[in-house]
């Protein structure tokens, strides 16, 4: 079932309801969710919120991807592309 959409990065990603941002980049084929702030690639690793691999930023708020739940409407982005 598939309708709900995300944002990342201005890209629409469809997701199924209560799947984690991580496996729907991941469905999408967005396989690396852009650099932390040491410049290292961010990306789904250990899947239950422990490592801090997958961190990115939820409506500007930051977020490990493979716990948190895709939301339609949400604005998914790189750590680095966030700029205030
Ligand atoms: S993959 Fe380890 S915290 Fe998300």
């Amino acid at each position: 079932m598939t309708g709900q959409t995300f944002d990342w990065m201005g890209r629409r990603i469809s997701f199924r309801v209560g799947e984690s941002i991580a496996a729907a980049l991941d469905a999408a084929g967005i396989r690396t969710f852009g650099p932390d702030t040491l410049g290292q690639e961010t990306r789904y690793f250990c899947g239950i919120g422990a490592c801090q691999c997958c961190l990115v930023r939820v409506d500007g708020i930051v977020r490990e991807a493979c716990i948190t739940p895709a939301k339609a409407g949400m604005q998914a982005e790189t750590l680095e592309a966030h700029h205030d």
